[in-house]
C-alpha cells in the first residue's frame, strides 16, 4: 500500500508513541522511514528505531523552531532525497495548562502549548511542500476529539487541539493545488508517554468504556496506525481536509452526565 513512498515521522519518543505504531506499519507496507526526533529525546528515538524500524534514520527536529525546520528541509533531501508524506505527532502543554480553571494558567505556557502541538503542523506542512515531488504529498496529524466539548481535564490541549482542527482546513485549501492532501486521525485515549502527563487520564478512558459502542483498547495504537497509512496511502488520493475518527465509535454517541 505504501510501497516506494519516503515518509518523515514526527513524534516517536518510545515505544508506546503512536508515531512508533505508524512508523512500524508504514515500513510493513513498504515505505522507506525517516524519523525526527526532539533534540532531548534524540538518544530514545535512536534506542527506538535501532529496536523497532530497521535503524531508520534520524533527524534532529524541534518543529517549534522555524531554522530547525529549515535545517531538516536540507537533512531530509540529503538523506532520502524527497518526501511523499508526514506524519505529525507532537504536542506538549506544560502541568498547569492541563487542568484546574481556565484562566488561572500562565500564558507563556500556552503560547508553547499552542506553538508545540498546533502551529507546528503549519511548519511541518512547509517542509513537505518544500520537500514533495511535483506528484505532491500527503499530511496527517493527530487529534483528540476536543474542538466541540469541554473535558473535565485536558484544558488548553483541547484548544490547541481545535486550532490544530482548523489549521488542517486551511492547510488543505493552501496545499492542494500543489496536490498535498492534510488530513487528521481523532484517536481515543492511548496509554503513551503524553497521556500519562495529562491529569485524570482515567476519566477519559472511563468515558471511552462506558459509551463507545465497541471496545476500546487504550494500550493498543495498531487500529490509529493503519488508518493514518491509509490517509498517507494514495488509496486516500481525493481526501483532504478530513478528519477520520478511530476512537470505536465514541465520537458518535450521545454522552449523559454521571449523577
Ligand atoms: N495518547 C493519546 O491518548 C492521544 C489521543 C489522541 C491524540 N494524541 C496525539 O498523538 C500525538 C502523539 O502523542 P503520543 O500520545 O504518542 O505521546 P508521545 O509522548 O509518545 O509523543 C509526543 C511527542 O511529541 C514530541 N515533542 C514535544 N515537543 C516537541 C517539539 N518541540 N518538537 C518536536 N517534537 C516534540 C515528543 O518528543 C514526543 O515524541 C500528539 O499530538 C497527541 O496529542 C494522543
Amino acid at each position: 500500500m505504501l510501497d516506494g513512498k519516503r515518509l518523515l515521522i514526527t513524534g516517536v519518543a518510545t515505544p508506546e508513541s503512536i508515531a512508533t505504531a505508524v512508523a512500524m506499519r508504514c515500513r510493513d507496507l513498504g515505505a522507506e522511514v525517516v524519523l525526527s526526533a526532539y533534540p532531548r529525546d534524540l538518544d530514545g528515538v535512536r534506542a527506538v528505531a535501532a529496536d523497532l524500524l530497521g535503524g531508520a534514520p534520524v533527524l534532529s527536529l524541534d518543529v517549534t523552531d522555524p531554522r530547525d525546520v529549515a535545517r531538516a528541509v536540507e537533512d531530509v533531501r540529503r538523506d532520502i532525497g524527497a518526501l511523499d508524506g508526514a506524519l505529525h505527532a507532537v504536542a506538549y502543554a506544560p502541568p498547569d495548562a492541563l487542568q484546574g480553571r481556565l484562566g488561572d494558567a500562565d500564558p507563556d505556557g500556552v503560547e508553547l502549548a499552542f506553538r508545540t502541538s498546533a502551529w507546528s503542523f503549519s511548519a511541518l506542512g512547509g517542509l513537505l511542500e518544500s520537500t514533495a515531488p511535483p506528484s505532491g504529498g500527503s499530511l496527517v496529524g493527530l487529534d483528540f476529539d476536543a474542538d466541540d466539548r469541554a473535558w473535565p481535564t485536558y484544558n488548553w490541549m483541547g484548544v490547541c487541539k481545535a486550532a490544530l482542527r482548523s489549521s488542517a482546513r486551511y492547510l488543505a485549501r493552501d496545499l492542494g493545488p500543489r496536490h498535498i492532501r492534510v488530513n487528521l486521525v481523532a484517536a481515543g485515549p492511548l496509554r503513551t508517554r503524553a497521556a500519562s502527563a495529562i491529569p485524570g487520564f482515567e476519566l477519559l478512558t472511563g468515558a471511552w468504556a462506558s459509551t463507545a459502542p465497541m471496545p476500546w483498547d487504550p494500550t493498543d495504537p495498531a487500529p490509529v496506525a493503519d488508518a493514518t497509512c491509509f490517509l498517507l496511502s494514495d488509496l486516500a488520493r481525493a481526501v483532504t481536509g478530513e478528519v477520520l475518527h478511530v476512537d470505536a465509535g465514541f465520537h458518535a454517541m450521545a454522552t449523559t452526565r454521571p449523577d
